[in-house]
């Protein structure tokens, strides 16, 4: 043992003698705050924040940041927008909002001193939640979180986007009526409606857009691209989850799998990881049961999926022996575009020469699966570039990313090789497309036509200046 010297011990001495009443000061501090709070209405607060997915958003940029401490980038097709501060600190966060400022920014996107948000904060579908909700979630937000005092940077968009301003007219022609309870509409569907069309916000990935951006509630849940990944067909239509389950319905939303038929990836890989893997068998089979009665939307041929065995059912654990990945680095020295040697190569050591994946499912049948087998080539090729990246509770899920690795031709070659074997025959993939989805999809119309339409209103307001110039140069000549 070292011997420690006297004034060393004497300070250690003083230290302890300063810090034991001062943490039993701070324990007493924050039970009295604490124990005033309902405890049951923070959990509920807790959970509502978990439904609602918060936590996607509002988190810092580093992997393991403070909880809801914002300055995460959303990269949304107007440019990059930054996720708030949502913790109590009262300087850089919610704290000195009141509940009614809360309920404000949930239901209307607007700021206690009248700023306007962009919806990338889905207020278009939290306005229709419960004020019960609202007050959970705001005791949640001011008792429940840690403050964090830390500044987050600004969103700067391009003009005309940063005017926020402009969302007042945007929120008049689209901000749509909140959900309500149907009267007579099945308490399970019900709470599944509410669920999909409120705090799990669905529809802001899986519903179309109009030309300006807003969902387009004539094609409600009927799938749409985002960030280079498609958001399927999720209404009754038999091009949609017509043939589903219930139970493989709720077991896709626990664990982002359903053995045969598909899995996560991309946003639903998150939404399942941070929100719905933590909701109630209840809440999850609530959320199916709406589903199977969403009006049906046609969007395409019907999957022609195969029954598996043992569906629904998560594979054991204890045969999930992980399979050696070939090393993506000696990808980049072979130059090969034969779609087949390069699927042998990187592919086939997990989803096997034939397709048909491992028996378990765990490395998943390319032939059974709405990622090749449905309308759209995006999942394929965006599973390539980016993998997936999945937590479920009782296992990882993890494909590796080729995006560096192969470039936009090879990609093309392995996916139109998968797509010809495996998958739907009648799709195809070029490279200009892998390129295209690389940059996170082709650019919506109104963002294409943005320097036109600036061009336009330029010239109509050059036309004016003139017009009113050479108004009053004539008054002048007249005098
Ligand atoms: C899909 C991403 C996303 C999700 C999910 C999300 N938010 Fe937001 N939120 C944002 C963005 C982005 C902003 C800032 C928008 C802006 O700057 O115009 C924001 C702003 C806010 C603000 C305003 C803070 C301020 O800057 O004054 C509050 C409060 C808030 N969110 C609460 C929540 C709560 C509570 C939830 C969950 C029920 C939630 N958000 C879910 C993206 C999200
Ligand atoms: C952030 C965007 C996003 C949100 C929010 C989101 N999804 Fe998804 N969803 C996707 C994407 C992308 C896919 C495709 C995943 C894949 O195949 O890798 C998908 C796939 C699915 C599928 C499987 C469909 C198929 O044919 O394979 C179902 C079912 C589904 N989502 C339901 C939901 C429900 C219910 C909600 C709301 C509680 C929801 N999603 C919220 C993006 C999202
Ligand atoms: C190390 C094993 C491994 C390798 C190598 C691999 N995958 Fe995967 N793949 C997986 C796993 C694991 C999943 C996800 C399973 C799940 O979500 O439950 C997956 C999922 C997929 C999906 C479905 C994606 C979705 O979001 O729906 C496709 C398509 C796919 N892989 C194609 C490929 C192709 C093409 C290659 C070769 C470039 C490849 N995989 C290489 C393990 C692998």
């Amino acid at each position: 043992m070292r011997e420690r010297n006297r004034p060393c011990r004497f300070v250690l001495g003083l230290m302890m003698a300063l810090t034991i009443p001062s943490g039993i000061l701070l324990v007493s501090v924050a039970e009295a705050s604490s124990s005033s709070v309902d405890q049951t209405l923070l959990a509920r607060g807790k959970y509502l924040a978990r439904a609602g997915d918060c936590a996607a958003c509002h988190r810092a940029p580093e992997e393991d940041g403070p909880a809801y401490a914002g300055g995460y980038v959303i990269h949304s097709p107007l440019g990059d927008i930054v996720a708030s501060n949502i913790t109590p600190s009262k300087s850089h966060g919610i704290g000195s909002y009141s509940e009614e400022d809360f309920k404000h920014v949930l239901t209307e996107g607007k700021r206690p001193d009248g700023t306007q948000l962009y919806p990338a904060m889905p207020y278009t579908s939290y306005r229709g939640l419960k004020d019960e909700d609202i007050h959970a979630l705001y005791q949640y937000f001011q008792f429940g979180v840690e403050p964090v005092e830390k500044d987050i940077p600004e969103t700067n968009l391009s003009f005309p986007f940063n005017l926020r301003a402009g969302m007042v007219l945007w929120n008049q022609l689209f901000l749509s009526d909140p959900y309500t309870s149907q009267e007579n509409q099945d308490a399970k569907v019900d709470r599944g409606h509410y669920l999909v069309d409120t705090l799990g916000h669905c529809g802001s990935c899986h519903t179309p857009r109009n030309a300006l951006m807003a969902e387009d509630h004539a094609r409600y849940l009927s799938g749409a691209d985002v960030e280079g990944w498609h958001a399927p067909n999720i209404t009754s239509a038999a091009s949609g989850i017509g043939s589903w389950s219930e139970s493989q319905l709720a077991a896709y939303l626990e664990t982002g799998h359903v053995p045969g038929l598909a899995q996560a990836g991309g946003g639903m890989a998150d939404a399942i990881d941070h929100s719905l893997r933590y909701l109630t068998d209840e809440d999850r089979n609530s959320i199916a049961a709406y589903l199977k009665q969403v009006p049906p939307i046609d969007t395409g041929s019907p999957l022609d999926m195969e029954e598996v065995s043992g569906s629904s059912e998560a594979p054991e654990l204890a045969v999930l022996e992980p399979v050696q990945a070939t090393d993506p680095d000696t990808l980049t020295r072979a130059d090969s575009i034969d779609g087949r040697r390069l699927y042998q190569g990187a592919c086939a050591s997990c989803h096997q020469v034939d397709g048909q994946g491992t028996s378990d499912h765990f490395y998943p049948s390319l032939v059974h699966n709405t990622a090749t087998q449905g309308d759209s080539v995006n999942n394929l090729v965006m599973a390539i570039i980016q993998g997936v990246d999945r937590q479920t509770d009782a296992y990882h899920v993890s494909m590796p990313a080729y995006g560096d690795s192969l470039n936009d031709e090879q990609i093309a070659a392995i996916s139109n090789h998968v797509l010809q074997t495996f998958g739907n025959v009648d799709l195809s993939v070029e490279a200009q497309q892998v390129a295209q989805l690389r940059r996170g999809g082709p650019s919506p119309w109104l963002v294409s036509a943005m320097p036109w339409l600036l061009g336009a209103g330029g010239l109509i307001a050059l036309a004016v200046v003139v017009a009113i110039g050479t108004m009053l140069r004539r008054r002048k000549v007249c005098r």
